[in-house]
């Protein structure tokens, strides 16, 4: 036995699925998916099938032709889920299982009205990466597999059912309605995607259209216009678009992520929604990944950093060639900042900080920080630097090709990389880089003249007129410089002059957010509320119950909020909130 991923019962001695027929009724008043799923083997096979499942109810396993196969749940791991293994007659092409999903299911987050920004119809959403796909379907859930779907969702008619996948129909029957996708491309399992609501939709190109609540979704087309100059964007640098279409699904505010790049569909948080596009780098980065993620998938867990340092790297370029280097060069030391961050939070789990990791044991969505994001930009950019842009660029284009399709190691990577830029191991300490830990010094640092301006003033207050000129990121950068605790009155003038507490960019009003509670000043607390109240980012929820838990004076605060609002949060938002409330340290300075 060979297992080809620590996250995965799959075996890679024994037959793989290549396609899967799924049939699912959602049943919204229970919260479970009563479901049949068709998997067809890559060539007929027999023997042991393992694989993967999460709180599953396992009804039956047959033949296409009904003959049961025998079967076993073992049971369940902690972090892998249980193991079901079946008893494959031989020369068996495909099989069917019928099983019901849990209501406590880690893929899906089931929403009431009041969730939602119309109140009126409940809404659900799936988010399968890291390794929850096991958790709604019984399958092979490891990135090394790539499979083709077709999938028949029955939901209640006055719902729209969405997929990440090619439409076909919807038909409607009584009550409810069934809709129809099929993937056109194989993916790998972490990025099967749905969501049910009550959804409208805008055109933005002849391949691109946004879908939202009817009440956002004026805004959505606004912010998102721009999705087709950034396809161009993506196109030059890294050839043509394989997905045909590239929707966005904007998502309700609980919604874990900023953005989840489900192909054909990408999810975003309407925390992105700031009226003036000033956020847009999220779309840029979902859209790069439909190149580096989605075409050239990490083959699990423990190379991640394939997946996010590239698409980084992508984003910025997207940026930069559409807004100037300038843009490109404040989200460079953003970036920078949190990844420092990272690295002292990681200080007792430095193994965390290498690009390529080891995860047996460990939880993917545990070992999920900005490190695999932003070293991996770190490393890519010392290598461009190092071999100049232009040979760096066709590197990409050839490493894409190769890989299309396919699923790739740090390893493989490192090798691809000695064959094709041979030139780079001479300076670049490129095995410290993926291997090792921390950031090997030398890592090129961000330049600009507004970079510049900002370090000059340093933690001033600054006039009116200077804030006028600031892009919505230097007043990120700015507030994040502030040494804290800062005075109650410095707080006070920031807030009067500038209305941060009522700001409508989510990054701007977190960073202030922080920086307050961190100098007790509790005329923020409100807006404090406010935000833990509605939103379910994990970006947002980390910082802001760390510092109301370092803080003596606002820890019980933080337990009340948590227990008033720990119901709203997705699972995996809550575990990261209790993670924080549970961790001992007593201030909050950065
Ligand atoms: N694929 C990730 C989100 C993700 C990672 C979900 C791991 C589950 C497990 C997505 O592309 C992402 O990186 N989102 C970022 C966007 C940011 C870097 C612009 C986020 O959510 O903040
Ligand atoms: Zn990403």
């Amino acid at each position: 036995m060979a297992r080809l991923d620590p996250h995965s019962y799959t075996d890679s001695e024994q037959p793989q699925i290549a396609s899967l027929d799924w049939n699912a009724r959602i049943d919204f008043d229970r919260r479970v998916f009563e479901a049949e799923a068709i998997l067809t083997l890559k060539t007929p096979g027999s023997g042991v099938l393992d694989l993967d499942t999460r709180e599953l109810q396992i009804d039956e396993v047959s033949g296409l032709d009904g003959r049961p196969f025998s079967h076993a749940l073992s049971a369940p791991e902690k972090i892998i889920g249980a193991r079901l293994r079946i008893e494959l007659p031989s020369n068996s092409s495909a099989l069917r299982i019928r099983y019901r999903t849990a209501p406590s299911a880690s893929a899906l987050q089931w929403l009431e009205p009041a969730q939602t920004f119309g109140k009126s119809q409940p809404f659900l959403f799936s988010q399968c990466q890291a390794i929850h796909a096991r958790s709604i379907i019984p399958i092979q859930d490891t990135p090394r597999i790539r499979v083709r779907y077709r999938a028949q969702l029955t939901v209640p008619k006055r719902l729209r059912a969405l997929m990440a996948a090619r439409f076909i129909a919807r038909r409607e029957i009584g009550t409810t309605a069934v809709e129809r996708y099929e993937t056109a491309e194989p993916i790998p399992p972490y990025l099967l995607a749905l969501a049910v609501g009550e959804l409208a939709f805008r055109d933005l190109s002849n391949r691109s259209r946004v879908w939202a609540e009817p009440s956002i979704v004026d805004r959505a087309a606004w912010e998102f216009a721009g999705v087709e100059s950034m396809l161009g964007a993506a196109e030059a640098m890294f050839g043509p678009y394989l997905w045909e279409r590239f929707d966005i699904l904007t998502m309700p505010l609980s919604f874990p992520y900023g953005g989840m790049e489900n192909p054909r569909l990408t999810f975003l948080t309407p925390t992105v929604l700031a009226g003036d596009r000033s956020l847009v780098n999220v779309l840029a980065h979902e859209l790069a990944h439909s190149w580096t993620g989605n075409l050239v998938t990490n083959a699990s867990a423990e190379h991640f950093w394939l997946n996010e340092g590239f698409t980084v790297f992508a984003e910025r370029r997207i940026l930069e060639g559409l807004e100037g280097p300038e843009v490109g060069a404040l989200h460079a030391a953003l970036g920078r900042r949190a990844l420092d961050e990272a690295i002292e939070r990681f200080k007792e789990r430095p193994q965390l900080t290498r690009l390529r990791t080891q995860l047996a044991g460990i939880d993917p969505d545990e070992a999920f920080s900005t490190v695999p994001y932003e070293k991996g930009y770190l490393f890519l950019r010392t290598v461009e630097e190092t071999v100049g842009r232009s040979a760096f660029d066709s590197f990409l284009r050839k490493y894409l090709e190769r890989f299309a399709f396919q699923s790739i190691t740090s390893e493989e990577f490192v090798a691809t990389l000695d064959e094709l830029l041979p030139q780079a191991r001479k300076v670049v300490d490129i095995d410290g880089w993926i291997f090792g830990e921390g950031v090997p010094a030398g890592a090129p640092a961000p330049r600009s003249s507004r970079l510049e301006a900002l370090a000059t003033l340093g933690a001033d207050l600054p006039s009116e007129g200077l804030a006028n000129t600031w892009t919505p990121t230097e007043w990120q950068l700015y507030l994040e410089s502030v040494p804290r605790p800062a005075s109650l009155q410095f707080c006070e003038a920031l807030d009067s002059k500038f209305q941060l507490s009522q700001s409508r960019n989510y990054e701007i009003l977190v960073a202030w957010l922080v920086l307050a509670v961190c100098s007790n000043y509790s005329p923020a607390l409100p807006s404090v509320e406010r935000v833990l109240a509605q939103v379910g980012r994990m970006k947002y929820l980390r910082p802001i119950y760390t510092v109301l838990t370092k803080n003596a004076g606002t820890r019980q605060l933080a337990v009340q909020f948590f227990e008033r609002f720990r119901s709203i949060y997705h699972p995996i938002a809550r575990h990261v909130v209790e993670s924080v409330l549970q961790s001992g340290s007593t201030h909050c300075a950065p």
